[in-house]
């Protein structure tokens, strides 16, 4: 199983690094690599696991934050409910966003990152709705518009992909810099 030491830190270059898309049909390495990152965020909202094991929550992992620079991430984005299906769950390969809102979006409390080990606060300023198309660990391509905080979500680990770090979106002279059409989502 994926614990923190797995994860590598900012100032690795591999978080800065693009990369490279995943082939199908997945390699034995690559279906592991799919269902340990999914494991990971399971285990990391379950508050038992959280203690057991020194995790830290999350909602998405991506490979090149295990070192793996390949186009695969883990969302995991909980309900609010939890008894009720996730509001999305699924390992996203090769993701691409094919369009999105011109309307931008930003969570309230800023974003957070199992790479960085730090807080930084201020508007991570995205685009609040994204019609996102990847393919899923059967090979199958998907279609999906997502809106708000899980839409956030993927943005934020689709750029991992591509070597992007969440504060690279922050206004450095002005953190909380808001356009009046800023989606603010808490
Ligand atoms: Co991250």
């Amino acid at each position: 199983m994926i614990k923190m030491r797995d994860i590598i830190r900012e100032g690795n270059h591999t978080l800065r690094a693009e990369a490279k898309p995943v082939k199908f049909p997945l390699s034995e390495a690559d279906q592991k690599l799919a269902r340990n990152m999914m494991e990971y965020l399971e285990n990391s909202q379950d508050p038992e696991l959280v203690k057991k094991y020194g995790l830290r929550a999350g909602v998405g992992l991506a490979a090149p934050q295990v070192d793996v620079s390949e186009q695969m991430a883990a969302v995991l984005v909980p309900s609010e409910n939890e008894d009720d299906e996730p509001v999305f769950k699924d390992v996203i390969i090769n993701p691409v966003i094919i369009s999105h809102s011109v309307q931008p979006g930003a969570l309230t409390e800023g974003e957070g990152c199992l790479s960085v080990d730090r807080d930084i606060s201020g508007y991570v300023i995205r685009h609040d709705r994204i019609t996102l198309r990847y393919y899923n660990m059967a090979g199958e391509q998907k279609k999906i518009r997502l809106k708000n905080y899980p839409a956030i979500v993927c943005q934020h680990e689709i750029d991992h992909l591509h070597g992007i770090l969440f504060y690279d979106h922050i206004n450095e002279a002005n953190p909380f810099a808001a356009d009046d059409d800023l989606v603010l989502i808490s």
